[in-house]
């Protein structure tokens, strides 16, 4: 005899369905997308099999499939022309800018889609940082930055984005834009903080999309250092007392410790951005044959919602979808 068995609870699909403590739905998927400028322009990503940069009629297109696919959320990534970029990054707040004509013409095409905006000034700065650049230091000076930021989130806003995302880390850019957008009758935008983002070497492929890679130094300054949990606790706090309406960790996937206890200390929504790194290692290993890609796609993110992400930012919001559809 023996009283536990827990095979028991194994043994077939339907009690396996029955006791299955997380579940993966479009439902919980936001998809981000790299736009271009011009017509016709469908340009792959080489570290990023399967994923491209597109102009402003393919995302379009793209995103219409999206939503018959069931993913409702979209992240737009402008990748800014050389020329556009400047120590001041005046372009992250030029209305006819790729960003917004992006985001306008995917709430006319799509109203139902959530778009979010991402605010940060690397794809717009000359110096490819986060922040504005001291020229005389190379210091990332933080107080200067907030009101760029925030003049980039009133756009977006106007623009027609649904989520504001500051992907920055610069310190207080949560309240300072949501005292911007409140100003401005604004109030009903919610604010998804890049609350937990670390310095980490899995934005390579990210950087290669929107060349967008620091041209000095690094971010350490401003991202989190990997080897810190309880310093995530205490960016968690800032944000929920500043108005963050989700938090969000980045990377995902080597940082499910910081989900877990993000989802633990707080009663806010927890979003996981499962990051362009991430991605290519899978795609990499699944092309050598070296993975079930299918298998794979959908154990990954099954785990993010183990973990306790409510949502997951994805390139893989298509492919899962498809398979989660069938
Ligand atoms: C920067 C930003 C980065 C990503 C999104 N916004 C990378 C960075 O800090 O250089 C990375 C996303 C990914 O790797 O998929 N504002």
């Amino acid at each position: 005899m023996m009283l536990n068995r827990p095979r028991r609870n194994r043994q077939n699909e339907v009690i396996r369905s029955m006791v299955r403590e997380s579940y993966l739905s479009p439902d919980h998927l936001i998809a981000p997308l790299f736009v271009i400028d011009g017509k016709n322009q469908n340009i792959p990503i080489k570290s990023m099999p399967g994923q491209s940069r597109l102009s402003i009629d393919e995302l379009v297109k793209e995103v219409k499939e999206l939503y018959s696919l069931g993913v409702k959320c979209v992240a737009l990534f402008p990748a800014i022309d050389e020329k556009l970029k400047t120590p001041d990054a005046r372009e992250a707040y030029n209305r006819d800018g790729l960003n917004f004509r992006s985001i306008r013409a995917v709430k006319e095409a799509v109203p139902g889609m959530l778009v979010m905006g991402d605010i940060a000034l690397d794809p717009y700065s000359s110096d490819g940082h986060d922040g504005l650049v001291d020229p005389k230091t190379g210091e990332i000076m933080n107080d200067p930055t907030l009101e760029v930021l925030a003049k980039q989130a009133l756009c977006e806003a106007e623009a027609g984005a649904d989520i504001i995302g500051p992907s920055d880390m610069m310190d207080g850019r949560v309240g300072y834009i949501r005292m911007a957008l409140d100003e401005s009758s604004h109030q009903n935008k919610l604010i998804m903080s890049y609350t937990a983002k670390y310095a980490s070497s899995f934005y390579g492929p990210f950087r290669d999309a929107l060349d967008s890679a620091p041209k000095k130094g690094d971010k350490k300054t401003y991202q989190m250092d990997p080897a810190n949990s309880t310093e995530a606790l205490r960016e968690a706090e800032l944000d929920m007392a500043e108005g963050a309406d989700i938090l969000m960790v980045k990377p995902g996937l080597p940082y499910l410790d910081i989900i877990y206890r993000l989802k633990e200390m707080s009663t806010l929504p927890i979003a996981a951005y499962n990051i362009s790194g991430e991605y290519a290692m899978l795609k990499a290993a699944a092309q050598n044959g070296w993975l079930d890609n299918d298998k794979a796609i959908l154990e990954t993110l099954t785990c993010f919602r183990r973990a306790g992400a409510d949502i997951i930012l994805t390139y893989f919001a298509k492919e899962a979808a498809k398979l989660l559809n069938k």
